[in-house]
């Protein structure tokens, strides 16, 4: 029988969602009925730590670090019901021009032996694989992040979860809003995209939904937050994206500089509305960042049942040798597209058809657009 090795890596952000993709390429690829089916023996190797453990293992010593761990149908039996990743990750970028290191993992991969690797990732990981694939290197992707962000895919592993996060969490400050007739602002991650405070403010039932695609006017949100008071409302909730902005401004930015990938982190937009609405109506306002929080927790029932599918479709590619390729998810159905079309492209809110830009939050007409 022919035997073959390949590598499996989670880099970028954690998310819930990564642990059952892993555990479903190891259980699919070591698949004792299906080796008899394919005429081939897969091992599976885990690579810790993103593309940071291609970079700095070194074949040929003994790997002292851990930067390479053999997996099995046994070691990841119960990973699906954790979150984060049992690999662990970075945003370590090889080709950051800084410091371009992507020979090293070019050579490593072929030291190690392994004739494909499975990358999980959003969309820096994901650029990353589909640079590998363009100078021959035998990879397939599969897309996770709370952002929603990557296109030609309607799912990514770790959102279902984020939502769930934020709904949970505005439901406890609900009842402490209503208490103090307080108004919270809560800020979402999601960078650039608005889908995570979008469809977290619509599960949560927010009063007012913010999100990067639709420069917002504080006045206009103060007009609102008024006229919720003058029709008797006790205490409003707010949901905002941490790319979120006034028009005429730039994003909020958390700290000075930018990652490996060259992205800025952004935060601070909830409490920019929220000292606006004080300043400007006088109520008690409140702000709560929800942070990683967002990205914490076992997975929810969707993104284990996802991880699985995207995990057992990426070793399907592997096995037809069908290389560059994402799997995704179009209209319900498990599919595949070439990295190449995800390749500095986003996914965000379509505003015309997905958005209430008069009032601040998602659309009152569904099937009327
Ligand atoms: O891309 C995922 C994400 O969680 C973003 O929503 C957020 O802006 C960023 O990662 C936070 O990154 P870090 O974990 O480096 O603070």
């Amino acid at each position: 029988m022919k035997k073959s090795r390949i590598g499996v890596l989670t880099g970028g952000g954690d998310c819930a969602g990564l642990n059952p993709a892993l555990k479903w390429v190891v259980k699919t690829a070591m698949d004792e009925r299906l080796e008899w089916e394919r005429g081939t023996r897969y091992e599976v190797l885990g690579i810790r730590d993103g593309w940071k453990g291609l970079v700095n293992v070194d074949p040929a010593c003994p790997d002292t670090e851990g930067y390479i761990v053999s997996l099995n149908p046994g070691i990841v039996r119960t990973w699906d019901r954790y979150g984060g990743t049992m690999l662990g990750t970075s945003r370590l970028s090889p080709y950051d021009p800084k410091n371009d290191q992507s020979k090293t993992v070019i050579e490593n991969i072929e030291r190690l032996g392994l004739e494909a690797v499975i990358a999980i990732g959003g969309d820096g990981t994901l650029a990353i694989a589909t640079r590998l694939s363009k100078e021959g290197v035998n990879v397939v992707g599969i897309p996770k992040t709370i952002d929603k962000d990557l296109p030609e895919t309607d799912y990514t592993l770790g959102f279902d979860t984020a939502l769930n996060v934020i709904t949970e969490e505005v439901d406890r400050l609900r009842t402490t809003a209503g208490s103090h007739k307080r108004i919270f602002v809560v800020e979402t991650m999601g960078r650039t995209a608005g889908w995570l405070a979008l469809e977290g403010g619509e599960s949560c039932g927010a009063y007012i939904i913010l999100i990067p695609e639709c420069d917002f006017s504080m006045d206009r949100v103060n007009e609102l937050v008024m006229e919720g008071r003058r029709a008797g409302t006790r205490y409003e909730i707010i949901v905002i994206a941490e790319g979120a902005k006034p028009i005429g401004s730039s994003e909020f930015v958390k700290r000075e500089g930018t990652d490996s990938f060259g992205r800025k982190a952004l935060g601070g937009s909830g409490e920019f509305v929220a000292q606006g609405i004080e300043e400007a109506t006088k109520l008690d306002t409140r702000s709560v960042v929800l942070s990683h929080l967002q990205r914490g927790g076992s997975p929810s029932a969707h993104d284990r049942r996802m991880g699985r599918h995207f995990g057992i479709a990426a070793v399907d590619l592997v096995m037809k040798e069908n290389f560059g390729k994402m799997v995704c998810v179009r209209n319900g159905r498990v599919t595949a597209c070439p990295l190449e079309n995800i390749y500095g492209r986003l996914s965000l809110v379509d505003v015309a058809t997905q958005y209430d830009a008069d009032r601040y939050n998602g659309r009152r007409t569904i099937l009327n657009t």
